[in-house]
């Protein structure tokens, strides 16, 4: 799973400046390098003690951010078998009373991750937690004069902070930075990989704020930065952009906020930076009236990049588990400019094959929501109810990938990977590995060629669809292959004719400690009608040839 024996050397206790003897999860003088994202040609990786990390996360519920909570959590993660945590760190938690600072909970949490082998993402609720500043303190929250709140376009004052006012944005720098300040001096061992900054940004019930303040920067002209970006002469934010000015203006300002936020933090800390996204319709038009406006949606993401440099990476929160609509939302986050990472998805069962199609897009990382042991289920967004039957449909999973998390991140990085999951209505699926055409078919016994008719039943997943397949390229003719209660097959890439296709080889094994362990081979009626996977966790290396 992670690196544990340099993690476990970096456990003994440590002297700290002064003396004082410091728990062993501090700083120690070998510490691993700063978890980074790093880029090219489109391809992304999360840096994890040097080498690209895929996460495996888990986000807990949001107010499971308290010592009493962790034993209900840590039991759910390992049966999950993540490698991560995604877990808040709210505003009121380390400064309740303005200037003073109070970092037990994140060293409790810190020190409990490390215990557990787990590493952790740190949600910073601050400003924006869902559109409003609940998780900020009472000094901030409470003082609207201050801090003061967004106007609608009907005067109605709404509980979301606006992005326009320096005091919020100095507090809140100020607060961010501590913290970060605090990861680099007892966070040595990097336990926490990434900090996400604030929490699905944006305004329900206004497009933007419509206080004194924000009409005088309404009027202004565009920020020269976004017209050279989108390639606009000067103008003010009607004139360039007509009906859309308004919520273009509430983007700009909310992600310069954000930056600026993410800046300070990085000047302290220089660690890996994410925004999530509430999200927009993802093929049609959107009141943006009826959606968290000024958050990184897909129709601003071009605003967001060029207003947030300081922020690696956007993710979408997906909670539509309807096929076509989750692929569609995650499209938008595919970009040459932005790792792909689904920070949050739903934790119905139904989701749990989107594993597949996140990874096959050579993403970073993949985090279902309110995956703990403390009795909440966020249910239509979520399962009815979270037990150990819902932990282990996305446990099985992660148990696939689970020793090969290291070379399924390099693959991800360097070379080509594909995925796809079960359809709702279980149509089969192709998938162009360029000499080859791979073809994935769902509710296939493990015997009997596809084209079959006579075999009428069918099995399907306890829970409705969850089968799905990985694929990675290992060389020319030659892919690492894995999947769920799915069927892969093989045919010529396009343009390529051939008498006939066969599996020069077709190995089943595991990787440990990087390297490959050779298992078996499958052959006879284990490749005869294609390589079919089960409910049990299999990896094959194939190889493909011609006759
Ligand atoms: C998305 C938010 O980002 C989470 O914090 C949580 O509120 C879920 N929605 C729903 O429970």
């Amino acid at each position: 799973m992670l690196a544990s024996a340099s993690r476990r050397r970096l456990c003994a206790i440590v002297i700290g400046a002064g003396g004082a003897l410091l728990p062993g999860w501090l700083a120690a003088a070998t510490d691993p390098p700063i978890p980074a994202i790093v880029g090219h040609d489109g391809r992304f990786a999360l840096m994890v003690d040097g080498a690209p990390f895929l996460m495996l996360g888990a986000q807990a519920n949001n107010s499971s951010n308290y010592p009493a909570m962790l034993p209900r959590v840590w039991p759910a993660l390992e049966q999950l078998g993540a490698n991560t945590l995604e877990m808040p760190v709210a505003w009121e938690q380390i400064e309740a009373k303005e200037g003073e600072f109070d970092f037990s909970w994140v060293d409790t949490l810190i020190s409990g991750a490390h215990a557990h082998d787990l590493r952790l993402v740190l949600l910073w609720f601050g400003t924006w937690k869902n559109n409003g500043p609940n998780y900020a303190p009472a000094w901030v929250k409470l003082d609207n004069a201050r801090f003061p709140r967004v106007i609608n376009a009907k005067g109605e004052i709404k509980n979301s902070l606006t992005p326009l006012a320096p005091a919020t944005l100095a507090a809140d720098r100020k607060a961010f930075a501590r913290l970060m300040r605090h990861l680099k001096e007892t966070d040595g061992a990097r336990t926490v990989i990434m900090v996400q900054v604030e929490n699905e940004t944006g305004t329900y019930g206004a497009v933007r704020d419509h206080s004194p303040l924000a009409e005088e920067a309404f009027a202004a002209l565009v920020p020269e930065r976004l017209l050279k970006a989108l390639h606009k002469q000067p103008g003010s934010w009607r004139q360039l952009f007509g009906d859309d000015a308004d919520e273009y203006f509430h983007a700009w300002f909310v992600a310069r906020f954000v930056d600026q936020v993410a800046a300070a933090g990085k000047a302290e800390y220089p660690l890996a930076m994410y925004v999530n996204a509430a999200l927009r319709e993802p093929l049609k038009a959107q009141d943006p009236y009826t959606y968290s406006s000024g958050g990184p949606t897909w129709n601003v993401l071009d605003i967001w990049k060029t207003a947030a440099p300081s922020i690696d990476v956007i993710g979408p929160d997906i909670y539509t588990y309807d096929y076509d609509t989750f692929l569609a939302h995650l499209a938008h986050y595919v970009r040459a400019d932005n790792a792909v990472f689904v920070p949050e998805t739903g934790n119905d069962p139904r989701y749990a094959r989107y594993f597949f199609s996140v990874l096959g897009r050579h993403a970073i990382g993949f985090s279902p929501f309110g995956l703990d042991f403390t009795g909440y289920a966020n249910y239509p967004l979520g399962a009815t109810k979270v037990d150990s039957r819902v932990i282990d449909l996305f446990a099985a999973n992660y148990h696939l990938l689970g020793s090969m998390t290291r070379e399924w991140a390099r693959l991800a990085y360097e070379s080509e990977v594909w995925g796809s999951a079960e359809p709702d209505d279980r149509h089969a699926q192709t998938l162009d590995l360029g000499r080859w055409t791979a073809t994935v078919r769902y509710g296939k016994w493990q015997f009997g060629a596809s084209d079959w008719a006579w075999i009428k039943d069918r099995p399907i997943g306890p829970d409705g669809p969850d089968g799905g397949v990985l694929i990675a390229r290992l060389g020319k003719d030659e892919f690492l292959i894995m999947g769920r209660n799915a069927r892969v097959e093989f045919s010529p890439g396009a343009g390529r004719t051939a008498h006939g296709v066969l599996f020069d080889r077709v190995e089943e094994g595991h990787y440990a400690g990087g390297q490959w362990v050779f298992e078996r081979v499958w052959n006879g009626d284990q490749t005869d009608y294609g390589l079919n996977f089960t409910s049990v966790p299999q990896v094959l290396r194939v190889r493909i040839a011609t006759y």
